[in-house]
């Protein structure tokens, strides 16, 4: 019984870390959206820099989540072909997230060259992954 009690003291933190905090693809990706667009529209202010690499800290978050979903386009898709599209889905948005992650530690070096090129290279990654899967 206490041991059954346990596993399951452990497996509840567990689901809650593996469940997306919105409900769908689409919902997840504006949210980190809007992350990246407050970053960009802040990013010059060096007051901000702490919060803003939080935000990115928080598209690191949102991009994993997306891998949790199957876009509509892969879902669709001939059965033969999914594994390999959903292999390269997956390889996009760890794109996204390490970017994210590039994003946060430029923030917190106050490295705005650095903070700038992963915000425009996060425009690109948006750009391909949205004429691939979108
Ligand atoms: C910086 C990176 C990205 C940003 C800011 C971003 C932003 C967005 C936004 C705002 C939407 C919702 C658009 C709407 O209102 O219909 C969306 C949808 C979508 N994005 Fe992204 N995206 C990014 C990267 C990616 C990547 C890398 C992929 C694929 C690997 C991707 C796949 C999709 C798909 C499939 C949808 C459609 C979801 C649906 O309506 O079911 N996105 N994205």
């Amino acid at each position: 019984m206490m041991k059954h009690l346990f596993a399951l003291l452990l497996l509840v933190p567990g689901l809650a870390l593996a469940t997306p905090k919105f409900g769908t693809l689409k919902d997840t990706m504006k949210e980190l959206g809007a992350r990246i667009k407050t970053i960009s529209l802040q990013v010059d202010n060096s007051s901000l820099d702490t919060q803003s690499a939080a935000l990115a800290d928080e598209v690191a978050m949102l991009a994993d989540d997306s891998k949790t979903f199957v876009p509509d386009l892969i879902a669709q898709a001939p059965a033969g072909d999914r594994p390999a599209m959903t292999t390269q889905y997956g390889k996009m948005l760890d794109e996204t997230r390490q970017l994210a992650i590039d994003l946060a530690a430029a923030l917190r070096s106050g490295d705005k060259v650095a903070a700038k090129d992963r915000l425009a290279k996060l425009t690109q990654n948006k750009k391909d992954g949205h004429a691939e899967f979108k």
